[in-house]
């Protein structure tokens, strides 16, 4: 595995299906740390899916999970890469602690590229699901105002997993 010697938390962010557990889970590999997803270990803690959390008990229970979980795991963690949910860095509190004790990557593809995926991820991701192609637009513009307080930025249109978790072991050092 690489050293990273100041062994700050990683923070992968960014849109609903970008790539964010599987590319932090090629850097906690790289890395030989521990890999944590926030919706997995939501589902996990709730033997729930996150589409039936959002159902039966609400969105707002989710994100109070989701923010305690995150600033947990940031204020007594080190050395481990962590996958945030698209949503969750909307929330200060969770902005404040990835932004202060951990090292956060937003992970960048733009709407043209983003658009292809949605197919494949709409089945998941209740916050998609009955929206028009419009109103989604419209929520990915938002969001990356939400995005855009992080250390590094990795654009990763045409980029296989691979290629962008090397990228991100470039900057992250
Ligand atoms: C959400 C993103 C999802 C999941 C939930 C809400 C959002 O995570 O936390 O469906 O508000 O953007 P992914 O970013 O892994 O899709």
């Amino acid at each position: 595995a690489e050293v990273l010697n100041h062994g700050k938390n990683i923070v992968l962010i960014g849109f609903m299906g970008v790539g964010k557990t599987t590319i932090g889970q090629l850097v906690a590999e790289k890395l030989d740390w521990e890999f944590i997803d926030t919706d997995q270990e939501i589902e996990r803690r709730h033997h729930m899916s996150i589409p039936a959390i959002f159902e039966q008990k609400g969105e707002a229970y989710f994100r109070k999970v989701e923010r305690e979980l995150i600033v947990d795991v940031c204020t007594k963690e080190r050395q481990k890469v962590l996958s945030l949910g698209g949503g969750a860095y909307l929330q200060e509190e969770v902005r404040n602690a990835c932004l202060s004790h951990g090292i956060v990557v937003f992970l960048d593809l733009s709407w043209e590229n983003w658009k292809k995926r949605l197919p494949s991820i709409v089945h998941d991701r209740p916050l998609l699901k009955n929206k028009t192609l419009e109103e989604i637009k419209q929520l990915f513009e938002q969001r990356k105002q939400a995005y855009s307080q992080y250390h590094y930025r990795v654009v990763t249109d045409g980029l296989d997993p691979e290629t962008v978790a090397t990228r991100m072991m470039e900057l992250i050092r």
